[in-house]
């Protein structure tokens, strides 16, 4: 009962990641979150992370398949939307592996679709809560006029470091050399399904609701 949400940098992948997990029983693995997190922890391994992340570059597979493997672990066989994962198809090979062994695996693959100059304009437009990942766009879903994060109550929300538009330029080339193709990978599979990403939210999340259906864990 595991999904992947697909797509470029910007696109609105952790947004819905975040209403599938309030109202299934799913847990979000987003390894851009898992990743930010190991860099606030200040440890040598954020650091690595950080030099790939800054320059708007992938990290290197070996890297982030640790990181997933872990994170699988930790979440104790709960369903898992991954979210920014996979982003090869090196990931995509080993991420099925990993499932296998657990007798698990992707059921559906959704792919948004949203036009470039839309995707710039929500990443321009985007802020975080550093504390609880809640994510903002100050025109489509602006973040509390006091600076309080709604989903945590604290008040470190900011731009992230890569949203500006060189880092955001070399995300887009590396989605178009090295992610892009994953999908192909899926299609062959017979999991894959585009969706269209404009709307409010709660539209596109319907859309995301309809392609993964009555094959939720809990059917909501
Ligand atoms: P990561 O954190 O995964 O970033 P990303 O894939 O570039 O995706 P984003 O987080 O930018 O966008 P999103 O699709 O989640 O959009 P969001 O919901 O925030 O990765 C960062 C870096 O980490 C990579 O560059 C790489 O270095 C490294 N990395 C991570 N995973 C890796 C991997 N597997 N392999 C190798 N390297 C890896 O929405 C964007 C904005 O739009 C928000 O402001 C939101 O409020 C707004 N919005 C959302 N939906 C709508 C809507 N319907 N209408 C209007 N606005 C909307």
């Amino acid at each position: 009962m595991d999904i992947v949400l697909f797509g470029p940098p910007g696109v609105g992948k952790g947004t819905q990641a975040k209403l599938l997990v309030e109202r299934l029983s799913m847990v979000q693995l987003s390894t851009g979150d898992l990743m930010r997190a190991e860099r606030a922890s200040g440890s040598e391994l954020g650091k690595r992370f950080d030099e790939f992340m800054t320059a708007g570059k992938l990290v290197p597979d070996a890297m982030v398949l640790e990181l997933v493997e872990k994170a699988v672990g930790a979440a104790g066989g709960k369903p898992t939307i991954f979210d920014g994962f996979p982003r090869t198809t090196p990931q995509a090979e080993a991420l099925d592996a990993l499932l296998a062994r657990l007798g698990r695996k992707i059921i559906r693959v959704v792919a948004m679709d949203v036009p470039l100059a839309d995707i710039l304009d929500r990443v321009a437009g985007r802020r975080v809560c550093q504390d609880c990942g809640q994510v903002y766009h100050v025109r489509y879903n602006a973040p509390p006029a006091d600076g309080t994060c709604v989903g945590c109550g604290g008040t470190n929300i900011v731009q992230r470091k890569d949203d500006n538009e060189v880092v955001i330029t070399k995300r887009f080339e590396e989605y178009k050399s090295y992610t892009e193709t994953v999908l192909g990978y899926y299609q062959k599979q017979g999991v894959a399904s585009s969706i269209d990403g404009m709307g409010p939210l709660e539209t596109v999340y319907e859309r995301i609701r309809g392609a993964i259906g009555a094959t939720t864990p809990n059917g909501q």
